[in-house]
């Protein structure tokens, strides 16, 4: 049975859970939840050590976050096929989520290092002559990271790699669904010489992180998940500090000045199914001129048909199972009811168990789910638009707000998009599925609050103190 970790230690219980193929059903491993004492020791040691976690050398948590980054790289077939296992998602991007998660970590050890705060001259006001501020940023306090299925291992990272260059303690809750990728990542982490208490991982169901949500001894929750649960959470404890990233509908557009519609073809049908379509910003809505739409949709239509499904453990699939037949039969029932409202199916719009055809829908009614919810599924509806600024009204006109895709060359266009589009982030030339783990990444509207990217999140999980220091010679 893999353990779980208090305290940094590894713990089991007799609660045991079986995590299984989405593939094929098959056991893939087995795990406990925690106790309520043992989720209780997890918390008391986190609030315990974190005077010592905030006063540790930068050397010594780099040291602790490249070791880590280090191991990741080493392990990382055994970690993809871990992922592929509990998750269900292709071998291809397990692996590329193993290699995120190394930069993730050696990402956050360099923030470790530059952590330095600010300084501030105060001698602009003559009365104040001879003053300097130095502002640095303090922790808040332990951190409750509650992390998705979508991606086991890097969206754990981003909560536990920013919490421990920033000097503060976390606890981590795993997704149900997939925990041990984040307990392949605990067992790395227990080989480093972070004191105990630092962090811990705690799988229990998600109908008892209510209890931990609400324990004051965290202070800040960084949440990832769906926005029901997150909106909840945020109304829970209006006094903490809550960070949420809940995905939303992510759009394209292609603007009437590109050209280059093959590359656009490929990257909108690679990036509305990779993992199924299950990422917060997998391509749902495209927005295409009409200059382009009979040509685009040809090539995207081809491009999706030549996504390869089937097995995941296979090196040449494209597309594997979503996460559970529920998800896939909810995902059907979503298409369906697209269609039954006039939307025409171009492609795909078939179930097999847990897996879903990868599907072009076109002419969607706007208020059908595929496109105004997060489908969470290989799902993308194309619509027309007379102009570029149709295409941004029509991203605008959505609940979620997180990252657009804008396919233009224009270099007016790209910082028009940048200005107008109500979303965190604007990927110009390409889909808006790209994400580097260095950057700033999170929505506004129903998407969220706070930004991942290691040195955004450090910030949200510290504060600024300022020191003045007075009677200096500037
Ligand atoms: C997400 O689904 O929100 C994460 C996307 C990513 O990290 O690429």
């Amino acid at each position: 049975m893999t353990p779980f970790f208090i305290a940094g230690r590894p713990a089991a219980s007799d609660d045991a859970v079986e995590i299984r193929h989405p593939y094929d059903g098959r056991p893939v491993g087995t795990t406990s939840n925690a106790t309520p004492e043992q989720v209780e020791a997890a918390v008391a040691a986190a609030a315990a050590v974190a005077p010592e976690a905030a006063a540790l050398p930068a050397h010594a948590r780099a040291a602790a976050l490249d070791h880590v980054s280090a191991r990741l790289k080493e392990r990382a077939d055994e970690v993809a096929r871990l992922i592929t296992a509990e998750n269900g998602k292709p071998l291809k991007w397990s692996r590329g989520e193993v290699a995120r998660a190394v930069s993730t970590f050696r990402w956050a050890a360099e923030e470790a290092r530059r952590f330095s705060g600010t300084l501030q001259r105060l001698d602009t006001d003559a009365a104040a002559t001879g003053r300097l501020a130095v502002v640095r940023r303090v922790p808040r306090g332990p951190v409750l990271g509650i992390s998705p299925f979508n991606f086991p291992l890097n969206l754990v990272a981003h909560k536990v790699a920013p919490a421990l260059a920033a000097g503060a303690p976390i606890v981590l809750k795993p997704a149900p669904a997939t925990p041990l990728s984040a307990l392949l990542l605990g067992e790395i982490l227990a080989e480093t010489d972070l004191p105990a208490g630092v962090w811990s991982i705690v799988p229990i169901p998600n109908d008892r992180a209510a209890a931990l949500v609400a324990d004051p001894r965290l202070p800040v929750v960084s949440f990832t998940g769906s926005g029901p649960v997150g909106w909840q959470i945020r109304d829970a404890v209006p006094r903490k500090h809550v960070t949420l990233e809940l995905g939303g509908n992510a759009a394209v557009v292609v603007c009437e000045d590109y050209d280059d519609l093959d590359w656009a073809a490929t990257r909108i049908a690679t990036f509305s199914n990779y993992q199924a379509g299950q990422s917060c910003i997998a391509v749902q809505r495209v927005y295409v001129h009409q200059r382009h739409y009979d040509a685009l949709a040809e090539r995207v239509v081809a491009a999706v048909e030549a996504q390869r499904t089937g097995d995941p453990n296979d090196e040449q699939t494209d597309v594997g199972p979503l996460i559970s037949e529920d998800a896939a039969k909810r995902v059907e029932a979503w298409v369906s009811e697209a269609v039954a409202a006039g939307a025409k199916l171009l492609t795909g719009g078939a179930r097999d168990g847990a897996s879903y055809a990868p599907t072009v829908l076109a002419a969607a009614p706007a208020d059908a789910k595929v496109t105004a919810e997060e489908v969470f599924g290989p799902v993308l509806v194309l619509e027309r638009v007379a102009s570029d600024a149709d295409g941004f009204a029509a991203v605008n006109a959505s609940q979620y707000g997180l990252q657009a895709g804008v396919f233009t060359r224009r270099l007016d266009r790209a910082f028009e998009a940048q200005r107008v589009l109500e979303v965190g982030g604007v990927i110009v030339g390409d889909v808006p599925s790209y994400r580097a783990d260095q950057m700033p990444y999170g929505g506004v509207k129903g998407s969220g609050i706070g930004r991942e990217g290691l040195a955004s999140a450090m910030a949200d999980y510290t504060e600024e103190r300022v020191m003045v220091l007075t009677g200096l010679q500037l």
